[in-house]
Order: structure tokens, then C-alpha cells, then sequence
């Protein structure tokens, strides 16, 4: 198993180095010459009224994510969907809508019997899938691929990374057919998006800060993620990670959402993680950072380079290069994946397989 490890003590921490390669791999798979190529033949993206996604787990915030920028790009209305909840509700579906369903197994319960009611119903389906293969992806309609390679840690990161650049590139496209985004901005686009594999891994240059960090915070009870907007999905998968491997209590909030109930639960040294990469929403969260500091809350911030005024609020600064910001989640959760690692790592438990979970979830 040493050797499967690359070197690295644990398959999350090799995992996490394999998602500049993933993300290169995934967008190279759809990109030839400067153009996207995706087969959708037949799906008639100019007339869609609406798109469901459905997932679970982490595969769930990168629906989050994609809502955002789906409805930026594509103007077409999203609804975010857990695969549990979805498949017992009798959803409301209209011919010209699409699922999308995200899995990185293809292999989940819940996310393939929504799969299978949406298909019942006459509804064409899209899915994105990272095993070749599997149930999800033989029984969609259409199928895209990431390619991050097999995953063994319990905790996603790398299939995570590609389903959300594979989000990216569907959502340009969908803009692009739709007649709502020139030439020129899709080329724009998709310059920004072949950086982030470089970008990633400056990031990830700077574990050794986190790895600091964590060490000084092993004994948290709780821990708050805020952000808004794309920021709020990213928080929302950096919590999970928290809480899968470290088993640290943390919540993710929609930053403006704070002081409707989670706000009562910071005290003296609470952490509270801001996520401010969207220079339209940041000021706002910082504005809740500082409220939940004067009630004795630890600040740290993930922010872009050049945002040096959050060291004002902030007590701990994570930063991160800067991309068009539809795509700058895929750097703001790498820190947050490695925080979640580093303190597990420093309360001694088994990262790879963490108690309790799976990593495919094929029963109900
Ligand atoms: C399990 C895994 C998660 C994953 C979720 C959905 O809970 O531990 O990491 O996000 O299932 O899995 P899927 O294979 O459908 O992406």
C-alpha cells in the first residue's frame, strides 16, 4: 500500500496533489483546439426551461456551485436537488427540462433511483460521472466523464475538482449555444479555466501554513464556515470535509443566514472560517466576520492575492491566486481540504477511513 501512496502517508494527501492532474486531464478531455467538445446530439439546449441537478454528498456542493454559475452564463433557471429528497417528492419535470445527476461512483442509491424516475417521466438526463462504466453512467442519456482517476479516500477531493471544472465547461457551453456568450468570452473563458491547474498547485506550495495552523487548533469543538454566493457552496463542501475525517462539529452558513440562529452558538475562540473570493459579496461577509469576532470568534479568511485589507478582520489569512471568479471556488477549497486533513492528521485518526462512512453509498 506504501507504494500505491506515491510517498505520501496517506491516499487524501496524494489525492489532493492529483488535482491539478485532474483538472488538466478533465478539461483536456473536453477541450480540442481552443473549442469545447461535448456530445449532447439531440438535446436541445436553446429551448430548456429548467435544470434539476441531483446528487449527494460532496458531488451535491458542486450543484451548489454550478447553480450559480449555470444561471450567470446559461440565464437558465437551476433548482438543486439531494438525490434523497428528490426521489420521494414526485417532483414537478417538464419535457423541456434537463437532469443533471452528479455522482463520482456512479454507483450511489439515491442518486440512481432519481436518475431512473426522472427517466420514467420522459426527461432527458445528463450525467457526470468519474467510473467508467458504472450503473449512473450506462443508464443516463448522456454521459460526461471526469477523469480524476480511481479515488480511494473516503473523503473526495480530486473527483470532487474535476465534476466542478466539468461544470464549468458544460455551463460556457450552454451560454455559448444559447447565443448568450460570444466567440471572444468563451476563448476568454477557457484561457482563464487552463490556469487553474498551475494555480492549484501554487495553493497547494503553502500546506505548510495550514499544516501550522491546524496544529493549533486540534482541540475545536465547533468550527463555522461562512461565504456567500459561490463562497456559501465552497464553505458548505469545506465543512463536510471538516467534520468526515476530523470529527469536529462545523456548520456552513450562508453568511447573511448567521444571525438568524448560528450566530447564539460562537463564544471566546470559536474558529469561524469566511470565505471571501467574490469582490461583490465580500465586503458583506467580512461585515459578519467582524460581528461574530466582537462575540470572541477567531478569524480566518480565504481570500485572493491583493485582498490585504481583510488582515484588518481576519486573524489568520489563506490566499489564493486570482482567476475569473466563476472558477475560483476550485482554488478556495483546496486549503479547506487541507485543514480538514492536517487536523485529522494531528488528532491521530485514520484519515483514509474515517468511522461511520463510505466511501459509495449503494443501499439506502
Ligand atoms: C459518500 C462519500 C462522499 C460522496 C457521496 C456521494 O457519502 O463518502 O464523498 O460525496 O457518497 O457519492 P458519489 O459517488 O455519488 O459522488
Amino acid at each position: 500500500q506504501a507504494a500505491e501512496k506515491g510517498g505520501y502517508e496517506h491516499f487524501m494527501m496524494k489525492e489532493i496533489h492529483e488535482q491539478p492532474k485532474a483538472v488538466e486531464d478533465t478539461l483536456n478531455s473536453i477541450i480540442k483546439d481552443n473549442q469545447i467538445v461535448l456530445d449532447l446530439e439531440g438535446l436541445d439546449i436553446s429551448n430548456l426551461s429548467q435544470i434539476h441537478f441531483v446528487a449527494c454528498g460532496s458531488a451535491w456542493h458542486v450543484s451548489m456551485a454550478c447553480q450559480y454559475i449555470f444561471e450567470d452564463l446559461t440565464h437558465i433557471p437551476v433548482r438543486v436537488e439531494l438525490a434523497s429528497e428528490f426521489r420521494y417528492r414526485n417532483p414537478l419535470l417538464s419535457k423541456k427540462d434537463l437532469v443533471i445527476v452528479i455522482s463520482q461512483s456512479g454507483e450511489t442509491a439515491d442518486s440512481l433511483a432519481a436518475l431512473r424516475l426522472a427517466k420514467e417521466k420522459g426527461i432527458p438526463t445528463l450525467a457526470i460521472v468519474n467510473v467508467l462504466g458504472s450503473s449512473i453512467a450506462r443508464e443516463a442519456d448522456y454521459v460526461l466523464y471526469t477523469l480524476a482517476g480511481p479515488e480511494i479516500s473516503v473523503a473526495t477531493t480530486k473527483a470532487y475538482s474535476a465534476q466542478l471544472v466539468l461544470g464549468y465547461v458544460l455551463a460556457i457551453y450552454f451560454g455559448k449555444e444559447k447565443g448568450l456568450l460570444e466567440e471572444e468570452k468563451v476563448r476568454y473563458y477557457l484561457s482563464e479555466l487552463n490556469t487553474l491547474p498551475k494555480k492549484i498547485e501554487r495553493v497547494l506550495e503553502d500546506k505548510e501554513r495550514l499544516q501550522w495552523f491546524a496544529s493549533k487548533y486540534s482541540n475545536a469543538k465547533d468550527v463555522f464556515f461562512i461565504g456567500r454566493g459561490i463562497d456559501y457552496a465552497i464553505s458548505l463542501e469545506g465543512s463536510l470535509k471538516l467534520k468526515e475525517i476530523s470529527y469536529i462539529h462545523s456548520e456552513a452558513y450562508a453568511a447573511g443566514e448567521l444571525k438568524h440562529g448560528a450566530i447564539s452558538l460562537i463564544e471566546d475562540g470559536t474558529l469561524l472560517i469566511g470565505v471571501c473570493t467574490q469582490s461583490q459579496l465580500y465586503e458583506k461577509t467580512i461585515s459578519n466576520m467582524v460581528e461574530c469576532k466582537s462575540r470572541g470568534a477567531y478569524l480566518m479568511a480565504v481570500a485572493p492575492y491583493g485582498y490585504y485589507q481583510i488582515e484588518d478582520t481576519a486573524n489568520f489569512t489563506t490566499y489564493i491566486p486570482r482567476i475569473d471568479e466563476h472558477f475560483i471556488g476550485s482554488l478556495a477549497v483546496i486549503p479547506l481540504q487541507l485543514l480538514a486533513y492536517y487536523l485529522s492528521v494531528s488528532k491521530g485518526l485514520d484519515v483514509d477511513k474515517p468511522r461511520n462512512l463510505a466511501k459509495s453509498v449503494t443501499v439506502e
